[in-house]
């Protein structure tokens, strides 16, 4: 009977890990998959791992940033300026909006992903 009811709550949670306020997934102390938030905000739009879309590849932002999650979490959070192609800083403001929207812990997720020092 517990054992039902665990797996239950485990199947739950698996399949509600789309952006919602009130999933449990992303409450403030949760482990957030950086690059599920990555895909579910839409980023892969303008950004590939390798290659140069709308905006920089992956590896061009890891050549600005190096592995430093807390300059890129201040700049996620409209601490700092653009590093990278400042004169395209406009096209990626939107998306700085909606990332403030996000949870600290997604924000930093989103951080560890980008720069590739999330292995979840
Ligand atoms: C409409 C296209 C577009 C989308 C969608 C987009 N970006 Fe960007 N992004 C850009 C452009 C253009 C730049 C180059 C300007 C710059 O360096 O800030 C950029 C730059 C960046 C940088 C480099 C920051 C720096 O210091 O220059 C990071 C990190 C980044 N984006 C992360 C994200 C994340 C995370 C998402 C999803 C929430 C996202 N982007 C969605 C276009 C986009």
């Amino acid at each position: 009977m517990n054992k039902l009811l665990l797996s239950t709550v485990f199947m739950v949670l698996v399949s509600t890990t789309s952006v919602n306020a009130w999933n449990p997934m992303n409450a403030e102390s949760a482990v957030v998959d950086g690059s599920t938030t990555f895909e579910t905000n839409g980023c892969t739009m303008c950004h590939d791992e390798n290659m140069e879309k709308m905006g920089p590849s992956l590896m061009t932002i890891r050549m600005s940033y190096g592995g430093d999650e807390n300059a890129l979490v201040s700049f996620f959070k409209g601490e700092t300026p653009a590093r990278v192609y400042p004169a395209k800083a406009a096209m990626m403001q939107p998306q700085l909006m909606k990332i403030q929207t996000l949870y600290d812990n997604e924000i930093r997720a989103l951080a560890r992903y980008v720069l590739g020092i999330e292995k979840f």
